[in-house]
């Protein structure tokens, strides 16, 4: 690639080569000591670099842990029932990546003999695995020098050459990966590329940068020129859609609560959470994924339809109102904002119709909450309704 056409003009050499030894002598001293820095195991690698693209460092260690001694071996992830896999992510969010990590699991015991494959190119044909990831653990567990490039590897590097392409629009995204290809160290790329990550994640984090202590600032054309702060360039994406739900939490004389199983909506599929129903009388008719599915499913309630009936049109039982629960819960999705509001109800008997338009009903003590996958959603309302009670 013809990197002038952008403007940027790549080092000598000898600047690379001093680039690297000055970033690998400052991780050597000053890395963190995280626990899949203590393997080279590719499956650990994958498993850390899967759950850190969704959360900080912090939070992912105890996951981690738990990842691998609930499944020790690819084979065993391959095999996983489905409720153990979601208990595992529990939390995380983005639950379709664990779907995916067992699929490729699968595909790698059908495949690959149950060996992780070594090559950039089969790497990537794992489902869910894609150029970052790739990357990182071509780097990182086969020393092969391949770039792992995410966000924060386009914020340090568009600072490196002042880079002003929007790091929001993938396809720019080329640009940076022939740049790195260029200035990664071909001896330790894996401890390159996890430089780069401490690097964008501490000294050049996005919310307190403290570029002063960057052992390459006098590599960095924007820190020399007093442009830091035009970079990188980030376009905004649209905001997630607005919708509103109701959650009906009912109780049974016994005191079990009515939970539901989600199968039928790519979102909260495989879930358990209280009967959820959109309210969509303030916000006006937004398109949405799930409107899109509920336009397909008959029974779905008019909007005009006052709650309680479209209740028990749904789920073919009555209720009783008992009241509503101060405040709301709220839950960002990557392309939805949730406002839910919270109803008590209850119910005389503990009859219910165990499965109804592609959702599993039950009765279940609060005793057993833990024995089943809770969506992110799902646990804040808990939380909710547990603290109201107190
Ligand atoms: N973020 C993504 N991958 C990482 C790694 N291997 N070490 C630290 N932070 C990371």
């Amino acid at each position: 690639m013809d990197l002038e056409q952008y403007g940027i003009k790549m080092w000598s050499e000898e600047k690379i080569a001093s680039f690297q030894e000055k970033l690998l002598a400052w991780y050597d001293k000053e890395k963190r000591d995280l626990p899949w820095r203590h393997s080279n195991n590719p499956y650990h690698i994958w498993v850390s670099e899967i759950m850190l693209q969704q959360t900080r460092v912090d939070t992912v260690i105890p996951y981690y842990h738990r990842f691998l001694e609930t499944f020790p071996t690819i084979e065993s992830l391959a095999n996983a029932p489905e409720e153990s896999l979601l208990k595992v992510w529990e939390g995380l969010g983005y639950y379709s990546r664990v779907r995916n990590m067992q699929k490729a699991a699968q595909q790698i015991m059908e495949e690959y003999g149950g060996e992780f494959p070594s090559t950039m190119e089969e790497i990537q044909t794992l489902k869910g695995i894609g150029p970052y990831t790739a990357g990182a653990i071509a780097s990182i567990a086969f020393n092969l020098p391949e770039p792992a490039v995410d966000g924060n590897l386009m914020r340090v590097i568009s600072r490196l050459f002042e880079i002003g392409l929007d790091i929001g629009n993938p396809s720019n995204r080329k640009v940076f990966q022939a740049v790195a290809e260029k200035i990664i160290s071909k001896e330790r790329p894996g401890d390159f590329n996890q430089a780069l990550m401490d690097l964008g994640s501490d000294i050049e984090s996005p919310v307190t940068p403290h570029p002063e202590d960057s052992p390459v600032k006098e590599f960095s054309a924007a820190y020399l020129n007093g442009t830091m702060h035009l970079y990188p360039v980030k376009i905004p994406k649209k905001k997630p859609v607005p919708m509103k739900w109701q959650a009906f939490v009912i109780q049974n004389e016994k005191g079990q609560y009515l939970l539901e199983k989600n199968t039928y909506a790519d979102l909260l599929s495989g879930f358990w959470h209280f009967p959820l129903i959109r309210d969509y009388t303030p916000t006006g008719k937004q398109l949405s994924l799930l409107e899109e599915i509920a336009e397909e499913v008959e029974e779905y309630p008019n909007k005009n339809i006052p709650m309680e009936k479209q209740f028990e049109s749904i789920y073919q039982m009555k209720v009783k109102k008992i009241e509503k629960i101060k405040g709301q819960v709220k839950h960002i999705f990557s392309h939805q904002k949730w406002e839910i509001e919270l109803m008590k109800y209850k119910i005389d008997s503990d009859q219910i119709v165990e499965e109804i338009n592609g959702r599993e009903l039950r009765w279940i003590e609060t005793e057993e909450f833990h024995k089943i996958p809770f969506s992110k959603v799902q646990m804040k309302l808990w939380e909710h309704v547990r603290t109201q009670e107190e």
